[in-house]
């Protein structure tokens, strides 16, 4: 998704605007551009990499103390340079960079054609601004009060960071559903889309609020609603480390990640689980202790892998609580009408905490009367602003597009979850009890699994050309046979489709010949015989079978292709475990296939837009 990066201070500011776009190149993005201030407004824009600019700007005039940055990920018009953003208004006197969607901006584009503006682009964003300048040449008001006035008529979501040339000191931030952050430092400020261009330069961080404006110029600060009350800004201090945003010696962000997993894993549950009495304490659900024990159905609402997360914690909350659970896309919830009696308590899943869709289900819950909890990796995130209690997973920043570490340190949370509810409700067995415990061997059991990499490598070697391939599992397996699809489809852009084992019958079954690769997780648990059963099925067909299996299995080795051993452990951790060799798959075969393994084509890491 779109990336800002402003800056306002003593330095030059284009080396600053153009790292942190360079950090933000995460999120997914299409072009990029910057502003930049010095006795005139210079702007250079792009269609391509943060790098394309740098080219563009290799020659050219790119003093100032003040200027602002952008990474578009298209949604009004194709990529290109004319629609990058900054957009400047008709006079010259407005630039403006924007994140999210104008939603009325046909309407608002229509009168102002009507009064001779005219537009470069196909953009919302030039309407927006547009529609500024146009409210303030028509009354005696400042630069601001236009902002503010304009944004009192906008429908949709924005964050967005505005110049003005006749007010030249100052950059005006808004936002709205789109988050934005103001890095407080010592005689400059630093904005920004999310804190990763920030932390570099200072850990003092203002979280904007929806339909907060903040005027920022080198001395200091303001924050104003949109009716123009003076707001008071809470400053957070960020405990991210600049190592957590670098590669680490690792070729990509995502094998970097994949390797974390024993630390994030084990920074999700540390402190949580006391193995001795074998009781799990999550402080973030504390004040919700009483909703909990009398919840009658839990109703989790994510997108993409957290989707899956949520997927496998259907699982485990019907396994340990022995409750309802339903899965909920948040897209397809936000406008299903859903149905919420006493007792439904919703969980948001979301790694950023921004998804537009995950938020839109939450404010929706919230209005029909649902206690709504989430499960957030980025502190301070609107998601976990949004929501009445929450637990944190911990992962650190994940800056790989394609979704690991957040998917495990989401299981573990989700695990730690089920067994505190169940506690609360009393109805936590001996056996569910017994996995408290076996959850600190998580880590080590993942780090053995990491220690394949160069042996699934050899197993990506042979698949690389496939156009398509199957994953199969059967219960908590199935999910993660669904997130394995995903993360090969996401990266390699290979087609991939995860099913229930048994389900293959009932269609993918016809698709099985001699090219069709078919990763089954056939780790050992209940039905553990039956997919042995699939197994031959595919084999028989001349399917060719890669199965992840438990260490020490004979049975699928006889018939499989290859198998990758991964260590014992309770079923309902499984999860944890059997992912972790998909990951590292998709994530060889992508090399192979020479993608961007960070930055897949047309993928953002935040969806903010809907
Ligand atoms: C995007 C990302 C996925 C992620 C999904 C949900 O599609 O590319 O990796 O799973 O959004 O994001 P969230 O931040 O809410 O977990």
């Amino acid at each position: 998704m779109c990336g800002i990066v402003g800056y306002v201070g003593y330095r030059k500011a284009y080396p600053i605007i153009i790292s942190g776009l360079k950090r933000l190149e995460y999120r997914g993005y299409d072009s990029a551009g910057v502003a930049l201030y010095d006795g005139k407004i210079k702007i250079y824009k792009k269609k391509g990499k943060v790098s394309e600019l740098e080219k563009l700007t290799k020659d050219k005039d790119t003093e100032g103390t003040i200027g602002m940055g952008h990474t578009r990920w298209a949604t009004h018009g194709a990529p290109s340079d004319e629609n990058s953003h900054p957009h400047v208004s008709n006079s010259g006197n407005f630039s403006i960079i924007h994140n999210g969607i104008i939603e009325n901006y046909s309407t608002l584009k229509k009168e102002l054609l009507g009064r001779g503006y005219t537009f470069n682009s196909a953009t919302d964003t030039e309407v927006l601004v547009n529609f500024i300048e146009d409210i303030y040449e028509n009354n005696e008001i400042d630069a601001t009060e236009a902002v503010r006035i304009a944004l009192n008529n906008v429908i949709g979501a924005y964050g967005i960071v505005v110049m003005c040339k006749a007010e030249p000191e100052k950059l005006i931030v808004a936002r709205r559903s789109s988050p934005i952050a103001i890095g407080v430092g010592e005689g400059e400020f630093i904005i920004a889309s999310d804190a990763t261009p920030i932390v570099e330069h200072t850990k003092d961080v203002v979280y904007l609020n929806d339909n907060e404006i903040a005027v920022i110029t080198k001395e200091g600060y303001k924050v104003l609603n949109l009716k123009n009350e003076s707001q008071t800004p809470y400053i957070h201090t960020i405990e991210m480390e600049l190592e957590a945003l670098e590669k680490g010696g690792y070729d990509h962000f995502m094998l970097k990640e994949i390797f974390e997993q024993p630390r994030s894993i084990a920074d999700s549950i540390r402190g949580r689980i006391d193995p001795e009495n074998k009781k799990v304490w999550l402080g973030g659900l504390v004040d919700v202790r009483k909703e909990l024990a009398q919840a009658k159905r839990f109703i989790f609402v994510a997108c993409g892998t957290s989707w899956h997360a949520g997927l496998v914690g259907e699982y485990l909350f019907e396994e340990h609580i022995r409750i309802p659970v339903e899965v909920e896309y948040a897209s397809e919830f936000r406008y299903r009408n859903p149905v919420i009696q006493e007792g439904d308590i919703v969980i948001a899943i979301s790694q950023s905490g921004e998804t537009a869709d995950t938020l839109a289900a939450i404010n929706l819950a919230k209005e029909r009367g649902a206690l709504v909890l989430g499960i957030c990796n980025v502190v301070g995130s609107s998601i976990s602003r949004a929501t009445h209690a929450g637990v944190y997973t911990h992962a650190g920043p994940e800056i790989g597009v394609a979704s690991t570490k957040a998917f495990t340190a989401q299981v573990s949370v989700l695990t730690m979850m089920a067994l505190f509810i169940a506690d609360l409700k009393g109805k936590l067995t001996p056996k569910s009890r017994s996995i408290i415990p076996e959850m600190l061997q998580v880590p080590e059991k993942v780090r053995h699994i990491v220690n394949q990499s160069d042996k699934i490598k050899e197993i990506a070697a042979t698949f690389k050309d496939s156009p398509n391939c199957l994953y199969l599992g059967r219960g908590s397996n199935f999910p993660v046979a669904l997130e394995g699809a995903l993360k090969l489809k996401e990266i390699s852009y290979i087609h991939a489709e995860g099913y229930p084992a048994a389900e293959m019958k009932h269609g993918p079954i016809a698709l099985i010949d001699e090219n069709m690769p078919v990763i089954f997780i056939a780790t050992k648990d209940e039905s553990y015989e039956k997919i042995v059963s699939n197994i031959e099925e595919v084999a028989a067909r001349k399917g060719r079978v890669v199965a992840i299996v438990t260490e020490g299995d004979t049975a699928v080795r006889n018939i499989a292709e290859f198998v990758i051993e991964i260590p014992e452990i309770d079923p309902s951790l499984m999860p944890l475990l059997s992912v972790i060799p998909l990951q590292i798959l998709s994530y060889h075969i992508a090399v192979m296939r020479n993608c961007n393994v960070d930055q897949p084509r047309n993928l953002a890491k935040s969806v903010t837009v809907e």
